[in-house]
């Protein structure tokens, strides 16, 4: 109800206004008019400590200008409304703001003109935390007292985003080291908070007067000293000296990839000096340059200048937006009106836009000021040059990232440190490589040339390079090189051997490659002529041998009991029996003394028999032999369980042969026996420094062999030999085997020794083996590269210790496992005819022998 009301006074009100302010102007558009409320606040308080008195002069400069700008001022109207002090309260009619105030105000006001939609534009402070944009914010700047705004806007529109910084003084503008440390660790204030980080300082001043003369003992050797120890750190210079602080800090490497330097240059420089400084830097350093740009020429830094240039901004603006919208007015249905004309905001925003293009052209007032921003190109520039003789500085280039003025802040055309956000920025590099499966794949295609598109990568060196590429931003230039090595498919690339020209290649012209993506061991550091990367892998050695074979099952019956069981037995038996007789014999009546068991003869059969759970004819009548009889079955009982039960155990879990569970073993076998080694494996190398003596021996004893071949692989088998090698490729062996034949016949020794690290090379004196290391940490850390082992290493878990448990369950009993039972039957059937033969030739020879008595 009440908005209605609102609505319709307000329409009543500028009717009325034109009927009584407008001619008759236009043509169709004559029924539309608009005014503009403007503000003008300016804190008198603040004014004043600024020394002048400008609230009146203000108001005529605002007047003279509304007056001669406004092309149409009958039917575009612009009403001014000054407040002398800073608590107003702004209504939402206004459409615009103008404040002059302290910053602290400043950000209060803007509080509440974004929240009732009034575009404000404040004239305040140096060092002031910008406005975002939908604002304007002029700081009054003073010539020469710029800095600490430009660091304050460096912060805030995020272009550095250090969390620490080393700030270096000298005699250049050391006497405004308080309001620039004030500008880098101003934290928050209310509203502004969440808009830039705040900074830790490291101040060092240094006394200028000392330097220059002896170089030797430079006092910025001392300040940067400690700061080799740490990675990440940020220097911000302002310094007379900028050539001699660049060479200190070359010297000491802090000229590295990590570190960032901001030079402020002095006004005493010429800025064609740039070009000299960037001579004395280095490969991969991240250096970036300010210098007062700001023309000569007069310029008039008073806030009345500002005023009018913004008031004249404004209502050029407001002038243009009216009129565009005026003209809509004219052609569109009231429908249409509704949806295509301009809201309050973007009536603001196209104003503000008009402001900010009048600034931008005049350098009358504030905008006079202008620093620009440079940024050496470093990163990957020596693997451009061509290597000559005399070893000429590399030219780095600089490129121009942005300027700096008073209105803007700071006008990005790229990043202030290019290679800090994007590293090698789409650098092409060379990368030396060849063919060594699986750690580079490198195949030529079909009727390919030697150049790079012709072969096809893979492998998890090239994989690694691959990531690498899309991590460090750079475009992968690969120099394949021949090998005329066969790769032996029974081997897996051995890596100890980095190929020859590989070799002189990467140290003689190391200029010209980034870094040498091959698999290669990590070796003593000395007297190599290029720098290992960390490791990427790590390969243990192991050996293998034949599989033990299995015991044989002719004894079975045999072995569940020891042989001392086996004797305890007997013994047991052959001393029951006599026992067994005696008691029989001796039981006191005669009805007692069972005839079947008064012989020791019957009694051993009885006993024998018992074992097999037989039983006998004839048992005892007396207590005695009973009581014996009795335990003796109880006895039989639990042999016969423990007999079977464990005969159960040995037929269905086969039995092996003592394995050689370490090197000695191995050194140890009897029978005429080859030690198989790879040639220039690296276990051979440490085995003549490392103190292990089954090593030592083992590299004595041993074959070398440079290819393995088929029949090399048949004599393992056979166990005419043992070979040490990496474990996997040992397992791959192993596992080409089986599928060749499906049976697994190797076995690889628990002991694993010697770890192989494996890495990349980078040429010496590179400046990029801290970033390469760091990424490959971060690879390793995501899991990628063991992802990309598993890839790539073959598959050898078909020969393990779960499908052999497999094997047990899926056995059936065959004729070896019951051959010991025909053993068995076979003996009985012979010693059962030998004793019916002796039992027959007795029979004959004691028949003849009563015969002849009986004849005499
Ligand atoms: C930048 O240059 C202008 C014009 O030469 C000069 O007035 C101003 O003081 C300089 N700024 C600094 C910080 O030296
Ligand atoms: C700087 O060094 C000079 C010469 O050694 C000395 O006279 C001067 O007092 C020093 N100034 C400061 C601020 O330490
Ligand atoms: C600076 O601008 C003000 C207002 O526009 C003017 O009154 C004054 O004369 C100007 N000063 C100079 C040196 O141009
Ligand atoms: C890579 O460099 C290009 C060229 O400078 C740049 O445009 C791009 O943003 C960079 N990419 C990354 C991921 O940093
Ligand atoms: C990087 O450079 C290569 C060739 O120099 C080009 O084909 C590719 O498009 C570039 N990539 C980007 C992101 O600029
Ligand atoms: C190699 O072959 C490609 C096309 O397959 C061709 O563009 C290129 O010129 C050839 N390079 C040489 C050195 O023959
Ligand atoms: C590589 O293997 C092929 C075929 O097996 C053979 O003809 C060739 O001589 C071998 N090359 C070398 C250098 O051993
Ligand atoms: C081992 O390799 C070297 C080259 O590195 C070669 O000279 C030597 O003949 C090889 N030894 C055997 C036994 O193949």
């Amino acid at each position: 109800m009440e908005r209605r009301l609102l609505v319709w006074v307000s329409v009543l009100l500028s009717s009325f206004n034109f009927a009584f302010g407008a001619d008759n102007v236009g043509l169709g558009s004559t029924f539309y008019t608009t005014k503009g409320n403007l503000a003008v606040v300016i804190d008198q308080d603040y004014v004043a400590s600024l020394q002048v008195n400008i609230l009146r002069d203000v108001k005529k400069i605002v007047e003279d200008t509304v007056r001669e700008n406004l092309l149409r001022p009958t039917v575009v109207g612009i009403e001014v409304k000054y407040f002398p002090w800073i608590s107003v309260t702004l209504k939402r009619d206004f459409l615009a703001a103008i404040i002059v105030a302290n910053c602290e105000d400043t950000w209060n006001m803007y509080k509440q003109t974004s929240k009732n939609d009034i575009l404000l534009i404040a004239l305040t402070d140096i060092n002031c935390p910008r406005l975002p944009v939908e604002a304007l914010m002029i700081p009054i700047v003073e010539k020469g007292k710029e800095i600490p705004q430009i660091i304050m806007d460096l912060r805030v529109q995020n272009i550095i985003k250090w969390k620490s910084s080393a700030l270096i003084f000298d005699s250049y503008l050391s006497d405004r080291s308080t309001d620039i440390i004030k500008a880098l660790s101003t934290r928050t204030s209310d509203g502004i908070s969440s808009q830039f980080q705040p900074m830790s300082i490291y101040l060092h001043n240094v006394n200028a007067t000392k330097t220059g003369t002896q170089k030797t003992d430079s006092p910025y050797e001392n300040i940067f000293r400690p700061y080799t120890k740490i990675k990440y750190n940020q220097f911000l210079v302002f310094s007379s000296q900028i050539q001699e602080v660049i060479s200190v800090a070359k010297k000491l490497n802090l000229l590295d990839t990590f570190n960032q330097w901001l030079f402020f240059i002095p006004p005493t420089k010429e800025i064609s000096d740039i070009n000299s400084l960037t001579e004395g830097i280095v490969e991969g350093a991240n250096i970036a340059f300010a210098f007062n740009s700001t023309s000569q020429g007069s310029c008039n830094q008073t806030i009345l200048c500002s005023i009018e240039e913004v008031v004249y901004g404004f209502v050029k603006g407001f002038d243009k937006i009216m009129t565009e919208e005026n003209s809509l007015y004219g052609m569109v249905s009231d429908e249409e009106w509704e949806a295509l004309k301009l809201n309050k905001k973007e009536k603001q925003m196209g104003i503000l836009n008009v402001i900010l293009g009048v600034m931008s052209k005049s350098n009358k007032c504030t905008n006079c000021l202008q620093w620009s921003f440079k940024s050496v190109i470093t990163w990957g520039q020596m693997f451009k040059q061509i290597p000559t003789v005399d070893a000429k500085p590399i030219k780095f280039n600089e490129i121009n990232v942005g300027v700096w003025n008073p209105i803007f802040g700071i006008i990005s055309e790229d990043v202030l440190f290019p290679h800090i956000e994007h590293r090698f920025r789409n650098a092409t590099l060379k990368l030396l490589t060849y063919n060594n499966p699986p750690w580079q794949t490198i195949k030529k295609l079909e009727g390919g040339n030697d150049t790079q598109s012709s072969f096809t990568y893979s492998g998890i060196i090239l994989n690694i390079m691959e990531e690498l590429s899309q991590r460090l931003n750079f475009t992968i230039d690969y120099e394949v090189l021949p090998t005329d090595r066969n790769i032996s498919d029974l081997a897996l690339g051995s890596t100890y051997n980095i190929h020859p020209k590989a070799h002189s290649i990467l140290s003689s012209e190391s200029n010209e490659y980034f870094l040498g993506a091959v698999a290669v061991t990590i070796d003593d550091q000395e007297n190599k002529v290029f720098l290992y990367t960390n490791p990427i892998s790590i390969q243990k050695y192991a050996f293998i041998t034949k599989k033990p074979e299995e015991v044989s099952r002719i004894y079975l019956f045999m072995a569940p009991f020891t042989f001392n069981a086996w004797a305890f037995l007997l013994f047991a038996m052959l001393s029951t029996a006599p026992i067994l007789c005696f008691l029989t014999r001796w039981a006191p009546l005669e009805n007692l003394r069972v005839r079947g068991l008064t012989t020791i003869n019957n009694c051993l059969w009885y006993t024998c028999g018992a074992l097999l759970q037989q039983g006998g004819q004839y048992l005892p009548k007396a207590d005695s032999g009973r009581l014996l009889v009795g335990i003796w079955w109880i006895g039989v009982i639990v042999l016969v369980t423990t007999y079977s039960g464990n005969l159960v155990a040995f037929l269905t879990f086969p039995k092996f042969e003592k394995a050689e569970n370490s090197l000695w073993d191995v050194l140890k076998l009897s029978s005429p026996i080859i030690y198989g080694l790879p040639n220039n494996s690296f276990f051979e190398i440490y085995a003549k420094v490392s103190g292990r003596q089954d090593f030592k021996e083992y590299v004595e004893r041993a074959t070398i062999y440079d290819t393995l071949f088929l029949k090399d692989v048949q004599e393992i088998q056979h166990g005419k030999r043992v070979n040490v090698d990496w474990k996997i490729n040992l397992q791959h062996i192993i596992q080409r085997e089986f599928d060749n034949t499906k049976e697994c016949n190797f076995m690889l020794g628990r002991e694993e020794f010697v770890e192989e690290q494996i890495g990349l090379i980078v040429p010496a004196g590179s400046p990029y083996l801290p970033i390469v290391n760091d990424e490959i940490k971060k690879l390793s850390e995501m899991g990628l590269i063991q992802r990309w082992h598993r890839i790539h290493m073959p598959d050898v878990h078909k020969c393990s210790g779960r499908s052999m448990a497999q094997h047990v369950t899926n056995h059936k009993v065959n004729l070896t496992d019951m051959q010991g039972c025909f053993v068995v039957l076979f003996l009985g059937t012979i010693v059962g005819l030998a004793a019916i033969l002796l039992e027959m030739s007795f029979h004959n020879w004691n028949a003849k022998r009563i015969k002849k008595i009986v004849m005499n």
